[in-house]
């Protein structure tokens, strides 16, 4: 029977979703994501920002308890400029190559926007996160906010990559 059904319907239709939690503010975290995401949202006073002026901090925990920081930082040649994601991954694996990240939380900042909504990463970074995960065998938590308002949780940053490519797929 089931052969049949597929030699009728030689296409399924398949669904993809995840979930996360979403709290109200900083005040419903417990308190060390409250605290690492009090410090991604002080950390985006480092980036270096002076074409789009949009200020971006990530602060993490790694699985030894050290925190590292990071920020965006550009380049009067557009494209060379960096996330603070990236900045921070890069940061922790020259660091601590060893050392997986537990929890990292980013926030930004900005003089023309209202900046109470989360922050959600580029394409470029949730393929860097995932290349991360893949090489410590490790998920990386994100917290996600803006300087006040509601924040994302999500339990492994590659859920932001569905379908995506990676090592695995060329072995
Ligand atoms: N940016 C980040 O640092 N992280 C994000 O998640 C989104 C965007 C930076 C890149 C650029 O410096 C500026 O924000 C505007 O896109």
């Amino acid at each position: 029977m089931p052969f049949i059904l597929i030699f009728l319907f030689p296409m399924e239709k398949t669904t993809h979703s995840f979930s996360y939690e979403l709290y109200n503010s900083i005040d419903d975290l417990a308190r060390e994501d409250a605290w690492l995401l009090q410090h991604a949202r002080e950390a985006t006073r480092n980036a270096y920002a002076p074409y789009s002026k949009f200020f971006v901090g990530a602060a993490a925990r790694l699985m030894n308890g050290e925190i590292v920081k990071g920020s965006n930082q550009e380049n009067a040649s557009y494209p060379v400029g960096i996330c603070a994601e990236r900045v921070l991954l890069s940061t922790a694996s020259a660091l601590h190559p060893e050392i997986p990240i537990d929890t990292m939380a980013v926030s930004y900042d900005s003089q023309t926007i209202k900046t109470d909504h989360p922050i959600t990463p580029c394409g470029i970074c949730r393929q860097t996160f995932q290349e991360y995960e893949h090489r410590w065998k490790h998920p990386i938590r994100l917290i996600l906010s803006g300087q006040s308002g509601k924040v994302i949780v999500l339990k492994q940053a590659s859920l932001l990559l569905p379908l995506s490519f990676s090592a695995e797929d060329m072995i």
